[in-house]
């Protein structure tokens, strides 16, 4: 953590720890005659994983170009640690790392000639950290090689070891498993959660709905460069459980009528043998009692919380 005496100009961006690590204030971006980035308010803080979600073509990567001063925006305005990216980009650059897109090593030369390189760019002189780098992403065997046999997940892997050469307190990874198959991508999960526990912020983005719930606490949902929904995925997802309620064939149409006699008439739909009910799990007993009185009986009851999947898809409309 860096504190500047405020007398000498720049303020302390960690002097108060509820303030966010990222915001950005209506912020937008145009092309032309076209908005990329819209009216965006995003606010993350120290520990999140942020996930920023959205199809292809939503806006993701110009917000993170903007959020590393590499654009500057067309209205709004983003901070990043309380700095302007545009106007005060060393000291952003300073707290951050960045993999943007797929990023440019060198095939020739090895994994750890690539780390010193970058090392050298970044203005480290410590191989002792290129070799803390190599070893935190699993790279160790695989160091001397040339970077242009690895795998893609070695090469991502060695991306991040990068990144982390300054020990950044933000790292902004846009669409990291991007290629990865499931094992690559769980150890990215693994990775980022990791960082995140050291206390930095991962600020990510996705369009893998189930990825971004595997690892973030935090998501905003952009779609055609406007954030329609954001805030902590538990809350999101609060109370927007439903009961799985496995009826026999036979006793369907007889275990509607019930639900409907109950008050459940318009929150209750079928999937597959399940009537799915949206309710609490507290109402499980009473709607498993009125079936039960009347001669339905649940091969299955139980209660589960909406998957950010669906409560995208619902959001969305999609
Ligand atoms: N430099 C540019 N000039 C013109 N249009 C651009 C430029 N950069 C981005 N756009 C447009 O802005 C929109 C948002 O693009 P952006 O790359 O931010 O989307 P994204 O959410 O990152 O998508 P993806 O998931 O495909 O990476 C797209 O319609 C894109 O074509
Ligand atoms: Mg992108």
């Amino acid at each position: 953590m860096q504190v500047v005496d405020n007398n000498v100009g720049i303020s302390s961006p960690f002097s108060n720890s509820d303030r966010p690590v990222v915001r950005t204030l209506e912020l937008s971006k145009r092309f032309k005659k076209v908005y990329a980035v819209k009216d965006a308010g995003l606010e993350a803080y120290a520990g999140d994983v942020f996930g920023l979600l959205g199809p292809n073509g939503a806006g993701k990567t110009t917000i993170i170009r903007m959020m590393l001063g590499l654009l500057a925006p067309s209205a709004g305005s983003v901070e990043v640690f309380g700095f302007s990216p545009t106007k005060q980009r060393a000291e952003v650059l300073k707290r951050v790392s960045a993999i943007v897109e797929a990023p440019a090593l060198y095939p020739s030369l090895t994994g750890r000639d690539n780390l010193k390189t970058m090392a050298m760019v970044a203005g480290v002189n410590n191989p002792a950290k290129l070799d803390e780098v190599i070893e935190k992403m699993g790279l160790a065997a695989r160091a001397k090689d040339r970077f242009g046999t690895y795998s893609l997940g070695m090469k991502q892997r060695l991306c991040i070891a990068a990144a982390l050469l300054t020990d950044p307190q933000l790292i902004i990874l846009d669409e990291p498993t991007n290629g990865l198959d499931p094992a690559g991508m769980a150890e990215i999960r693994q990775l980022i959660k990791e960082l995140a526990s050291q206390g930095r912020t991962v600020f990510l983005s996705s369009h893998l709905l189930n990825e971004v719930q595997q690892v973030c606490n935090r998501v905003a949902v952009i779609q055609k460069g406007k954030i329609i929904a954001q805030g902590l995925v538990e809350e999101l997802l609060a109370g927007k459980t439903s009961l799985r309620i496995k009826v026999l064939p036979d006793d369907w149409e007889k275990a509607k009528r019930i639900l409907q006699s109950q008050g459940w008439a318009d929150r209750f739909h079928s999937e597959e043998d399940f009537l799915v009910v949206d309710a609490p799990a507290s109402e499980g007993v009473a709607i498993n009692r009125a079936l039960a009185t009347q001669g339905v009986f649940a091969g299955e009851i139980y209660a589960r919380s909406q998957t950010l999947e669906e409560y995208y898809l619902e959001l969305t409309g999609e």
